[in-house]
């Protein structure tokens, strides 16, 4: 049974709440449980698609930084594959997901949302990796998610200063893809994630899976990437029923399985 992370199942769409006072710093407990979560919501067939979502007022203030500060590296040594596992798991959950961020998302916070495939954020949010402030670098995917996501030039102006990113900023350097009032941007989250209710999930799986694998490798492997899931395809029911749908009836009125 998970204490600080919670989710919520609603017609399709999953919620991962976080749940952890006072800033919802991520504990190796709430870690642990980030990454349970994940799988389930990876395997439940009633979740179409995640938001991840730490409520009004913060997304995510990094790890725990009174639980690391004591630390040795021998201690850190044994738990840094924990550290980066959350994300890893958060990021192979094979459905569109996406982080709605209010306040702040710092350190394993921005590294959550940036382990999700979209990030819509308040007009209020802070983003920002403040590890070096600490003497230390991004530990859960941050220095390869960010720099991935937005150019290496970028990340490391934001890595190397430990700045906070303000939400037009995050907006403009493609760090978030849409800004909404803080009370919104939540239910703006969960219609974004509506839209997959009901559609091809083995499709969704193979088009996040070309795009996440095909960006760790040379463009030929992922071009072989891309065939093999494509021409997997063929061999699902919704691929009949989609071009069935289309010869019979036109575009875009396919019911899926
Ligand atoms: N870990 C533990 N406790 C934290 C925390 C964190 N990451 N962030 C905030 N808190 C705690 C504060 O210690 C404080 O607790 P008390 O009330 O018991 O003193 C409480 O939350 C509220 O925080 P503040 O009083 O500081 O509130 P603020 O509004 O003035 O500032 C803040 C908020 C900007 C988030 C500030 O707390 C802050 O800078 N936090 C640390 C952010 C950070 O460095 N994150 C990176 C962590 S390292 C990491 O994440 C490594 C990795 O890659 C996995």
């Amino acid at each position: 049974m998970s204490e600080f992370v919670r989710l919520e199942v609603k017609d399709g769409v999953g919620t991962i709440w976080l749940e952890r006072p006072k800033m919802n710093a991520l504990n190796a407990q709430m870690q642990g449980e980030l990454g349970e979560i994940a799988r389930e919501a990876d395997a439940r067939d009633d979740i179409a698609a995640v938001v991840v979502y730490g409520g009004e007022r913060v997304f995510a203030a990094g790890a725990d930084v009174k639980e690391m500060a004591t630390l040795t590296y021998a201690e850190m040594v044994s738990r840094a594959h924990g550290i980066q596992a959350f994300t890893r798991e958060l990021a192979a959950i094979g459905k569109p997901t996406i982080s709605a961020i209010t306040g702040f998302a710092l350190g394993g916070g921005c590294e959550v949302a940036l382990a999700t495939d979209v990030r819509f954020a308040a007009d209020n949010a802070k983003l920002g990796q403040p590890e070096i402030l600490l003497g230390i670098i991004p530990g859960a995917g941050g220095t390869q998610r960010l720099s991935r996501l937005i150019g290496p030039a970028k990340a490391k102006d934001i890595i190397f200063t430990g700045r906070f990113v303000n939400a037009e900023e995050a907006l403009a350097i493609g760090l978030v893809d849409q800004l909404h009032p803080a009370d919104e941007v939540y239910a703006k989250a969960v219609e974004w994630a509506s839209q997959f209710v009901g559609g091809p999930a083995l499709a969704l799986r193979a088009a996040k899976g070309a795009v996440d694998r095909g960006l760790e490798v040379d463009l030929q492997t992922g071009l072989e990437i891309e065939r093999a899931e494509f021409t997997g395809l063929f061999a699902t029911d919704d691929r009949t029923a989609g071009m069935t749908s289309f010869v019979e009836n036109g575009p875009g009125k396919a019911t899926f399985t």
